[in-house]
Formats: structure tokens, sequence, C-alpha cells
């Protein structure tokens, strides 16, 4: 029996990278490591929770103890998101591609003299905003990321009603933050009663702040 005050309850957090291919041998990545959400999903996991992690393809070692998803695209971890439904709460902290490559080439693109390939881009489905407008299988709580590096706090109030999310948690990834790829995040936790500043700490009290935040909502 599993005790803790997320006992009982089913959360979904996404994580890592999208790899999106161009043909057999090459593909469109990001630099997201997954520390992030794969820390969300172990200090959720600490709490109680039955903890669903779809992951893309990301370094951070996999959280033990919870039911782990590997999926390497954006529409695979589509799949992966709503197959895993219903659940409680869902935190979306994959760096999801934006576009993937309109046509994928089904055998490798030849380097041919004088003739450059040109790529097309299509745009992926938007997760986090679908699971947060879903008429009925919509978690309680709907919780997104922001990555940005100007405006933080205007910009991720504004995803936030854009994408129809409970909350959003803010970060600013200018390059002098460190932040990106660094051990230590600084977030902004956006919600319907404004803003409110986390001072800077590791991304596994992050988690840990987070996971115990998500508890009482769910618990109120
Ligand atoms: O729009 P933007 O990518 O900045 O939004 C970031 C938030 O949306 C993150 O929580 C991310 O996991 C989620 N997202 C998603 N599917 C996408 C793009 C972003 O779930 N295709």
């Amino acid at each position: 029996l599993v005790a803790g005050p997320l006992a009982g309850k089913r959360v979904l957090v996404t994580s890592g990278p999208t790899h999106e291919p161009i043909d057999p041998v090459r593909y469109i990545a990001n630099r997201s490591s997954g520390a992030q959400g794969t820390a969300i999903a172990a200090a959720l996991r600490d709490l109680g929770a039955q903890v669903v992690f779809v992951t893309g393809p990301a370094q951070a070692a996999r959280p033990e103890g919870v039911e782990v998803i590997e999926v390497e695209t954006a529409r695979q971890m589509r799949a992966a998101v709503l197959a895993a439904l219903p659940v409680d709460a869902a935190v979306f902290a994959a760096a999801v591609a934006d576009w993937r490559v309109a046509s994928e080439h089904l055998s490798k693109i030849k380097k041919t003299k004088g003739a450059l390939p040109v790529l097309e881009f299509t745009e992926n489905p938007d997760i986090l905003a679908e699971v947060a407008q879903l008429p009925e299988a919509r978690p309680r709580l709907v919780v997104g990321f922001a990555a940005e590096t100007d405006d933080v706090v205007a910009h991720a109030t504004a995803k936030r009603a854009r994408k129809g999310c409970d909350w959003i948690l803010a970060n600013d990834v200018s390059p002098a933050t460190g932040i990106m790829g660094g051990p230590d995040n600084a977030v902004v936790l956006i919600s319907d009663e404004g803003a409110e500043v986390w001072p800077r700490m590791a991304k596994a009290e992050v988690a840990a702040r987070l996971a115990q935040r998500i508890a009482e909502a769910l618990m109120a």
C-alpha cells in the first residue's frame, strides 16, 4: 500500500525533447535534457502518486517506480498522452518540437552536386492545449511550462490563457541565466491567482514544491 498525499491519484508527466525525422538517418531535435520533467515525475511518485511518464529521447536517466513510455516524435507523444487518460493531473514538461518535416523521406536523401535539399515544415499538434481543452477527459489540473527569454510573466500569462491550462511554470531561459541544461531553475507560477515568483533553486526542489502544490490542489 502506498502512503502519501497523492496515494490513489494518477498523474501524467511529459518530458524531454522530441525528434522529428527528416529521412531514415536524420532528424530535427532540441537541447532539452529531460532533467526537470524527470525530477517532477520522481517528486510526484514520492508523494504516493501513480505516475505515467511519457518521455522523448532524453539524456536524463529514467525515473524509478513510474510507468515509462518512450516516444520519439510529437505525434507519438500525443498518442501516448491520450492513451494514458484519464488522469487526475497532467504536467507537460516536454520540449515538443513546434514543427516537423512535412513529407518525411522514406529513403536517405542523397547528396547531389549542385542541388541542396529544401525542407518544408508543418505544425505539430499542441498536446498541452489539446488536453487542457478536452470536453470530457480533461484532467482536474493541467500544468504547462513556458520557456521565455523576455517579458517572462506577460508572455507566460498570455500562454496560459491561450492554451487553457490551469497553471504555467514560466522560466527565464536567456543564456545568462545558465538554466537551460543546468542544475537550477528559477520559475514563476502563473495561476488564476496571478504570478508567484519562486526563488532560484535546484530542479529537484522545484519538482518537490510543484508536487506539493499539486497534492494540495487535488485535495481541495
Ligand atoms: O507554446 P510553447 O511550446 O511555448 O508551450 C510550452 C508548453 O506547451 C509546455 O508545457 C510544452 O510541454 C507544451 N507543448 C505541448 N505540445 C506542443 C508544444 C508545447 O504539449 N506541441
